[in-house]
């Protein structure tokens, strides 16, 4: 393990997520005191988003990600259904999606960004539901994973990245990000404000499943490097 050293929240939101904290009156040490001994589940991870869902409606947030899904589009075939998980509350990838001739769903456990992404975007079927236990109702042309996952149980990485990869259609496309890690790691902290935390399983163990749910990795990045965020696009060739 090398707890401590993934900086999944060091992206371009930090700024304006540690001036949220501080607006909110939370100390980093003592949330982390509390957190010492305790792995956050999923819901307890949609109940701090609920108290930060109003940052991702932020306009710097707006381009966060698209350049880097006009990279994964290209690999696309057929566009007709798209998955967005951890869709959060901006809707940029909806309007991106939709922009492409995509019909798109979403689905994020925080109730509060399921609502206001719900109020940008009426007709788009929104899902508040845990990724870890939802069941795909179909399968996708495309699925996105944009700086969400990374809040998984490290003991449910394996199991969701399963089954987002045979979620996927015959050259279905998947893009996420990750921590660019040489190891399997997570971590906890109030970086953001309220407490979060991270799992990753580091780049050979996530290329070795890529490769073992019949997927094939089309471009690996760390596109804030020095940061560790990583963003992976991956393409469906077995069915
Ligand atoms: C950093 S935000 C990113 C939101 C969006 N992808 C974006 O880039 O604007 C992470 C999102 O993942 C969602 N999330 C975290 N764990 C989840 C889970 N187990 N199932 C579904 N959504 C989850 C959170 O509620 C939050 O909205």
């Amino acid at each position: 393990m090398v707890a401590g050293k993934i900086a999944p929240a060091a992206y371009c939101v930090t700024d304006k997520i540690s001036r949220a904290s501080v607006a909110l009156g939370i100390d980093c040490g003592i949330v982390l005191s509390t957190l010492l001994g305790h792995k956050m589940q999923p819901n307890e991870i949609g109940r701090s988003y609920d108290t930060i869902a109003n940052v991702w409606q932020e306009p710097h947030i707006q381009s966060n990600g698209i350049a880097q899904f006009e990279r994964a589009i290209k690999f696309t075939k057929i566009r007709n259904h798209a998955l967005d998980i951890g869709c959060g509350s901006s809707g940029r990838f909806f309007d991106f999606l939709l922009k492409h001739g995509f019909q798109v769903e979403g689905i994020d456990i925080s109730e509060k960004m399921v609502a206001l992404a719900r109020q940008r975007h009426p007709n788009v079927p929104l899902h508040q539901a845990d990724i870890c236990t939802w069941n795909l109702p179909r399968e996708y042309d495309f699925i996105s994973a944009w700086d969400s996952t990374w809040h998984l149980p490290l003991e449910k990485q394996e199991l969701v990245l399963r089954k987002i990869c045979e979620g996927l259609t015959q050259n279905g496309v998947f893009i996420f990000t990750t921590g660019g890690l040489d190891e399997p790691g997570e971590k906890s902290d109030s970086c953001m404000g309220p407490p979060m935390y991270y799992s990753v399983l580091g780049i050979p163990k996530t290329l070795e499943l890529l490769t073992r749910f019949g997927c094939i990795c089309r471009h690996l990045e760390y596109d804030q490097y020095p940061e560790q965020h990583l963003y992976v696009i991956a393409q469906r060739i077995q069915q």
